[in-house]
């Protein structure tokens, strides 16, 4: 059984005493919740503040890209042992960074061996354009880039990833993939491909999160179909209102509240 979970992507907002703000109130509405995994992932520059405020928590920590180097004249970027000190969980191949930053499937797998090797759980991250879903490329698509991250890693790591199907069309926009067509999706272009790379037992331990415009009122329709095991939330987890009755709806719908 894979444990639910919900992740927040911050992206580029809140400042150290705005995110420390959120993870108090997030703190005070679950601090102790069980059957169900949490996380905000903050600008780096809040990881330490966000950390301390939600350490001993069950809500962890995650930073939202890092390089794969360990140290290095790598003028702006953030090591894995830069990252490792305050974050449990890394997200990689956000579709932002792919269109904005030159991010590929070559340096997405480089940045998840990197991670891997140092103990922080990555977020890998996949999704097709609306030109491709249109085209009905989207499956061949997403297959690919499932080879790319996973070029050369050993299933026993492959099991320690988070991966988060994330239509490019449907980030930000309103718009979403139909439960039934992401569940799809992640089962043929994911869970099959990760049976063909590595084995059955592997590509079911795997957790896939569903992203793209997830709110609160839409969160129990796609947390209940079987292949989707959480949510990677952006802008509805920028306050504790929308995140808090994210995880609430998802809690009612796997009847766990
Ligand atoms: P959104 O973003 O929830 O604002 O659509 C999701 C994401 O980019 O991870």
């Amino acid at each position: 059984m894979r444990t639910p979970f919900i992740a927040g992507n911050w992206k580029m907002y809140k400042t150290v005493a705005e995110g420390v703000a959120l993870a108090e109130s997030l703190r005070a509405a679950f601090d102790g919740l069980t059957g169900m995994d949490l996380a905000v992932c903050t600008p780096a520059t809040a990881l330490m503040a966000v950390g301390q405020a939600l350490a001993g928590s069950n809500i962890g920590v995650g930073a939202q890209n890092m390089y794969w180097e360990n140290e290095g004249a790598f003028t702006g970027e953030l090591s894995p042992l830069m990252v490792k000190e305050l974050a449990r969980y890394v997200i990689l191949g956000h579709s932002e960074r792919r269109q904005y930053f030159g991010e590929t499937d070559e340096t997405v797998n480089r940045k998840f061996k990197a991670a891997l090797a140092h103990g922080i759980v990555p977020i890998v991250c996949i999704g097709e354009s609306l030109e491709q879903n249109r085209g009905g490329e989207t499956v061949p698509f997403v297959a690919a880039q499932i080879h790319g991250a996973f070029a050369g890693i050993s299933a026993e790591e492959a099991r320690k990833v988070v991966l988060a199907y994330e239509p490019i069309w449907a980030i930000g926009t309103g718009l979403t993939a139909t439960p039934e067509a992401a569940n799809t999706i992640i089962r043929e272009a994911i869970r099959d491909v990760l049976t063909e790379l590595y084995d059955a037992e592997t590509a079911q331990a795997i957790r896939v999160q569903y992203g793209g415009s997830v709110k609160p009122e839409n969160m129990a329709e796609f947390i209940v179909m079987p292949e989707i095991d959480g949510a990677l939330v952006g802008g509805a987890s920028l306050k504790e209102a929308s995140f808090g009755a994210i995880v609430k709806n998802a809690l009612a719908a796997l009847g766990k509240a």
